[in-house]
């Protein structure tokens, strides 16, 4: 693995889910890492965890939708460690009542899916590059988490593609303008990866099966599968990688939602 030793990585979201199997990846390359979301519980026993791995470790509860949550969450890193080096934006999802077939969405249903996963992503990455900017070390390394939803059509889920598309192209905009500044800006696109949230929703052996099924390396992802990539991403053997997009997804390019879209249409179908 590549030595983090002496960086401070954020992780957003960094509690549960992609992004706990995030902080532990960074936490065993030797980085200090803070981990951030609106569940203190969650975030104090991850915290636990990255301290029995030996890694400095900062939980830092807030709304990343919030300014008052972004800035805290940097006021709060330098305030400990005195500089950042990465920032994984991971914070994201799709809440099952948020979600819909397109002619069903509502406003508030779209206002809250592009807040969380574009406006909050980018004003997040926009605070972690002007402290990486006027920090004393030359620039840094942001990751934005994507998805595959990014790239294909996702009926039940199309806002939450849209913002998640809007973010990879961000990704590059961000890469062009502040690499001058030594800010280094990519992003990893998970495939179906098997969290506490997501096996409320898929939930049957059958469900399961289905999705397995598109998966070359025929398994879905765990949280441990997105977190090395990171690392690199983070570490400076990636140093002339910048405006990437990297799917991590077991070889499958069949969007979640369209597999489950076409299952229901075709039952009712018949
Ligand atoms: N799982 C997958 O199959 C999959 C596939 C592709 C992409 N992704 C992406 O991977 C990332 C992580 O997803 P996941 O599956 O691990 O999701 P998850 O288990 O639902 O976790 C979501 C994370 O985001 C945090 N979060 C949500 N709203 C927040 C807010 N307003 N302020 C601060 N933190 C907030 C949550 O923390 P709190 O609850 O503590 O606030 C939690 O740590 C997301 O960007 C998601 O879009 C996931």
């Amino acid at each position: 693995m590549f030595s983090l030793k002496d960086k401070t990585v954020v992780v957003t979201g960094g509690g549960k889910g992609i992004g706990r199997g995030i902080a532990l990846a960074l936490a065993r390359c030797g980085a200090q890492v803070v981990v951030s979301g609106r569940d203190a519980a969650a975030l104090d026993a991850t915290v636990a965890d990255l301290q029995a791995l030996g890694a400095h470790a900062l939980a830092v509860p807030g709304d990343i939708t919030q300014h008052s949550g972004r800035q805290g969450l940097i006021d709060a890193t330098l305030a400990r460690f005195g500089a950042l080096h990465g920032w994984i934006n991971n914070a994201g999802s799709a809440a099952p009542a948020d979600v819909g077939p397109l002619d069903t969405i509502d406003e508030g249903q779209w206002d809250r899916v592009m807040d969380l996963n574009l406006k909050a992503a980018f004003f997040a990455a926009q605070a972690a590059a002007r402290a990486m900017a006027a920090g004393t070390g030359r620039g840094g390394s942001i990751v934005n988490i994507s998805s595959r939803s990014a790239s294909y059509p996702n009926p039940g889920t199309g806002h939450y593609g849209a913002a998640k598309a809007a973010l990879e192209n961000l990704t590059r905009t961000m890469a062009a303008e502040w690499g001058h500044l030594g800010i280094r800006v990519n992003a990893v696109a998970p495939g179906v990866v098997m969290t506490d949230e997501l096996a409320r929703t898929l939930n049957t052996p059958e469900r399961i099966r289905r999705q397995v099924d598109t998966v070359p390396l025929q398994r879905l992802g765990t949280p441990d599968d997105i977190g090395p990539l990171c690392a690199y991403l983070v570490s400076d053997e990636s140093a002339w990688t910048s405006g990437a997009l990297i799917p991590v997804n077991g070889g499958s390019f069949v969007p979640m939602g369209y597999l489950s879209y076409l299952h229901r249409v075709n039952q009712q179908a018949t």
